[in-house]
């Protein structure tokens, strides 16, 4: 399967993404998370990708499209894979129809999750991740791990991100407003957008995107 998971920041797309992707035995792929990793290791892209990530803006398409492509043409992703963040303009929709074109294959399932600005919020402000892996996502209240400060997957030490802060937060809502809402009308119009509420508990919301992908 192929599927684009779109949605506010904190709506919980990584957290569902991690368990989507072991259900459906698909790949989970994450440009935040393919940023974070160039940043910690200290690459040309990393580097570049920074400042905008800081700043709430997107980094620009000349370096997140290029990248994304990569990824996707590993080899693990040949039978499919679960998109989480991307794409996340126009631009970039139309340069994956594209790359998918060229592979000869398609979407399968736009995944839209909603969630209240209010609950957003609330849920960011206690997020912590993992520093060896920004995929291991954790909450202060709603998801704590066994111990303070300790990833419970790796052991790797928990922090929290440094675009979470309340000023970046707004500004990351409103490029999400700005940019990232139109894909799901682009979408609509191709018959692939299903939509669920987010809200509930974390193994609530992966049964109700599992049925929703399965229709
Ligand atoms: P990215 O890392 O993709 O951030 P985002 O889209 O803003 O989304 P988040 O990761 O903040 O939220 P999430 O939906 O994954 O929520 P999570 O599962 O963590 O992008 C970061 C930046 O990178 C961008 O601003 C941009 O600069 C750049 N970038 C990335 N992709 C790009 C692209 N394609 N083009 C250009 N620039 C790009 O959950 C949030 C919290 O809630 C966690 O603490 C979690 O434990 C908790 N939680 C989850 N589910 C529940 C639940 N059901 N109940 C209670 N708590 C829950
Ligand atoms: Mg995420």
């Amino acid at each position: 399967m192929r599927i684009v998971l779109v949605g506010p920041p904190g709506a919980g797309k990584g957290t569902q993404a991690a368990y989507l992707a072991k259900n459906l035995d698909i790949p989970h792929i994450s440009t935040g998370d393919l940023f974070r990793a160039n940043i910690s290791q200290g690459t040309a892209l990393g580097v570049e990708a920074q400042s905008y990530m800081k700043a709430g803006q997107l980094v620009p398409d000349s370096v997140t499209i290029g990248m994304a492509q990569d990824r996707m043409e590993q080899s693990d992703a040949v039978n499919g894979f679960l998109l989480d963040g991307f794409p996340r303009n126009l631009a970039q929709a139309e340069a994956l129809d594209e790359i998918l074109k060229e592979g000869g294959v398609q979407l399968d399932a736009v995944l839209d999750l909603e969630v209240p600005e209010d609950e957003v919020v609330k849920r960011i402000a206690g997020r912590r991740i993992c520093r060896n892996d920004s995929s291991h996502v954790f909450h202060a209240i709603y998801n704590a791990p066994a111990a303070e400060g300790v990833c419970d997957v790796c052991g790797g030490e928990l922090y929290q991100r440094e675009d979470d802060s309340e000023e970046t937060v707004r500004k990351r809502l409103e490029v999400y407003h700005t940019e990232t809402e139109p894909i799901i009308d682009y979408y609509r119009a191709q018959g692939l957008v299903v939509t669920i509420s987010a809200l509930g508990k974390v193994d609530e919301v992966t049964a109700k995107a599992m049925d929703a992908l399965k229709k």
